[in-house]
């Protein structure tokens, strides 16, 4: 499971998820890269691996590639991943290694000010005449809010939300965007955005005016006037 999911951010209810999959004895892994460890657990909620995109949020810079593995025990699952490591090479180098311990020193403190950020960004879309939809599990109005609020103690920095319009128009907005860079990745302290539909190819079922927004940590009057002027 992913929660919260990229790029809709539905929501999850991991203690439900995880008293299902005891009951069929199956493992229960959750990919908390939207989250970070700062605002969910999944561990402490009943999940038996958890997942992080360490390219992210941990690394905060856009500027590493990585990736974390925690189990809640050392078990069979476990060795198999250090065999991967120790036998495969699948070890990150000591330049993405020393970045990384570096920006971790600041993740509690990034992520307070990617949820900070984000909450005001989705109130000024939620409320903006151009935008039809937004997605942010800190808003009353999302369907998982109330779960994200018994699991999170935080609701993460991205933000996706629908343009009035089809794709021609979500992407007169971005192209219009100043502060806003467009890009895939997402976690960094500069703020991100991306057309998802554009990206995940034909098959997609993501609506074609959806722009993702990774929130960063500029000031958010520069970010809002960005915003205004692309939209109006
Ligand atoms: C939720 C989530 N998990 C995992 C990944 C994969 O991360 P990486 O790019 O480090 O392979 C991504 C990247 O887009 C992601 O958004």
């Amino acid at each position: 499971m992913e929660t919260p999911s990229n790029p809709l951010l539905k929501i999850t209810d991991i203690r439900k998820i995880s008293a299902l999959a005891k009951a069929q004895n199956a493992i229960l892994a959750c990919d908390n890269t939207f989250a970070t460890p700062v605002f969910q657990n999944p561990i402490d909620l009943g999940a038996d691996i958890v997942m992080h995109s360490s390219t992210k949020y941990f690394g905060g810079h856009s500027d590493i590639l990585g990736g974390a593995l925690i189990t809640k025990e050392v078990n069979p699952f476990w060795e198999k991943v250090k065999i991967v490591q120790r036998v495969g090479g699948a070890v990150p180098s000591p330049m993405d290694c020393y970045l990384l311990c570096r920006s971790i020193r600041t993740l509690a403190y990034r992520m307070k000010g990617h949820a900070e950020h984000a909450a005001i960004l989705a109130e000024y879309l939620l409320n903006h005449p151009n935008v039809e939809k937004v997605f942010y599990p800190g808003l009353i109005s999302h369907p998982g809010h109330a779960v994200a609020a018994s699991q999170m103690s935080g609701f993460g920095g991205i933000v996706s939300f629908m343009v009035n319009g089809d794709a021609i128009r979500a992407d007169e907005v971005v192209s219009k965007l100043r502060y806003f860079a467009n890009a895939t990745s997402l976690g960094g302290v500069e703020s991100l955005i991306e057309r998802r539909a554009a990206v995940e190819g034909p098959e997609t079922k993501t609506p074609q005016n959806l722009l993702r927004v990774s929130v960063g940590l500029e000031h958010t009057d520069d970010l809002l006037e960005d915003l205004a002027q692309a939209l109006d």
